[in-house]
């Protein structure tokens, strides 16, 4: 199991110069806030090929880095195209100067169409697949949905007994969200992981309030009761968005005391 890392874990794993879940370590922190709101950002879908790539992604890194609000960015998987090593290792340094903690998930770019090792060079060169954190009083969990590299999936048993495995550990009242490649929005227009519904009652005794992905290129946004689910367009120079929208960026999470609320920034 992936160690669940605390706020306060983060700022020692940092100082020690380790980033054992996340890439890069942030050059500049300050003490933890113990109340209120804060705000995170998600990218996905950067779909890099070759260095013709970077500069958008270094617009984006430096449009996260400039904003004080962020604390900390989520990247919801297809950071490569065809799961090549170069390709992978060209998100990495993209992503580098990045200043603020940063937790990345495979998509089904990023993994090898084999059944055996599919996940190896994700989990060499950026890894891991999956992670658990505790940021103020949220808990971040972030799981892989990719079944080699199919774009509809069935999340396997083994990724379902992780999930659970992580549930044991996590306070059920504490506000919960949830990370993916795959889509989990129930009217996703396309995409959505064909058992979510199982999927999302795993957390039935949970406060699980944001369930975000990316995968479908496009802006979506879905509310219920309890819930907010998301996608995001591409944060990319080489794809275009599924929507036919042309704005592509970040997405930003504000948390608050039991909720999430979101908005979607346009990078050029
Ligand atoms: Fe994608
Ligand atoms: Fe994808």
């Amino acid at each position: 199991m992936v160690p669940l890392l605390t706020r306060r874990d983060f700022l020692k794993i940092s100082a020690a110069g380790i980033a054992a879940a996340a890439l890069p370590v942030p050059s500049v922190l300050g003490e933890p806030r113990k109340t209120g709101s804060f705000t995170w950002a998600g990218i996905n879908d950067l779909h890099i090929k070759n260095r013709d790539c970077l500069p958008y992604i270094s617009r984006v890194v430096a449009a996260l880095n400039d904003n004080p609000a962020v604390s900390g960015v989520v990247v919801l998987g297809d950071l490569a195209t065809m799961a090549q090593p170069e390709e992978l290792r060209l998100a990495k340094e993209a992503l580098k100067p990045l200043n603020k903690p940063c937790y990345i998930l495979p998509g089904n770019h990023d993994i090898g169409p084999e059944t055996e090792g599919a996940l190896k060079r994700f989990n060499d060169i950026i890894g891991p697949e999956h992670w658990l954190l505790e940021w103020e009083h949220w808990t971040f969990l972030g799981f892989n949905s990719c079944v080699g590299a199919k774009s509809d999936v069935i999340l396997p048993e083994s990724e379902i007994n992780w999930l659970r495995d992580q549930l044991i550990s996590i306070d059920s009242e504490r506000p919960l969200a949830l990370f993916c490649h795959h889509p989990l929005n129930p009217h996703s227009k396309a995409y959505r992981i064909i058992n979510g519904d199982e999927i999302l009652d795993l957390f039935s005794h949970h406060a699980l309030r944001l369930v975000s992905s990316g995968h479908w290129h496009g802006n979506q946004e879905e509310s219920t009761a309890q819930h907010l689910f998301t996608t995001t367009a591409c944060c990319s120079s080489t794809r275009d968005n599924f929507d036919k929208t042309a704005a592509k960026g970040y997405r930003l999470f504000h948390f608050g005391e039991d909720r999430a609320d979101t908005e979607f920034v346009e990078v050029r």
